[in-house]
């Protein structure tokens, strides 16, 4: 993806939002190459626990942010985080080695997840909010 388009597509406004969310994105895409690629179970499951950690500290590094601003809509944020959270603890309980199947729909949630949170809604919401705030990094 270009500049320009992440640009257009995915950019908050709020600089370690928009960071945090690009190595997300780097992170899924990696997930992808390995998986079309003739890969390793303990590559696999590397990147996983990799990916959701960085997700978990992400989404509570969101959810910091709305404490300390009295974001107004905190609650309904953080619904769908709970949700995304559940979801992928239940995916990485439940994956079994070479389970291609189940990984490859953790990653296409994962992408869906990502696109309707920040790109349609959620995310961008609080990055006006926030400048609205006078955030500053
Ligand atoms: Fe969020």
């Amino acid at each position: 993806m270009s500049d320009k388009d992440w640009d257009k597509y995915y950019k908050v406004g709020i600089k370690p939002i928009d960071a945090q969310h690009r190595v997300l994105i780097r992170m899924i895409s990696e997930l992808l190459t390995i998986l079309n690629e003739n890969f390793e179970k303990e590559l696999i499951s590397r990147t996983i626990t990799s990916l959701s950690e960085y997700t978990v500290n992400h989404l509570e590094f969101e959810e910091n942010l709305m404490e300390k601003y009295n974001y107004p809509e905190i609650d309904l944020h953080k619904k769908e985080h709970e949700e995304l959270k559940l979801r992928i603890l239940n995916y990485i309980k439940n994956y079994r080695e070479n389970d291609n199947k189940l990984l490859i729909e953790i990653t296409h949630y994962l992408i869906k997840w990502l696109k309707n949170h920040i790109m349609n809604g959620a995310d961008k919401q609080l990055g006006e909010f926030l400048k609205s705030k006078g955030f500053v990094e």
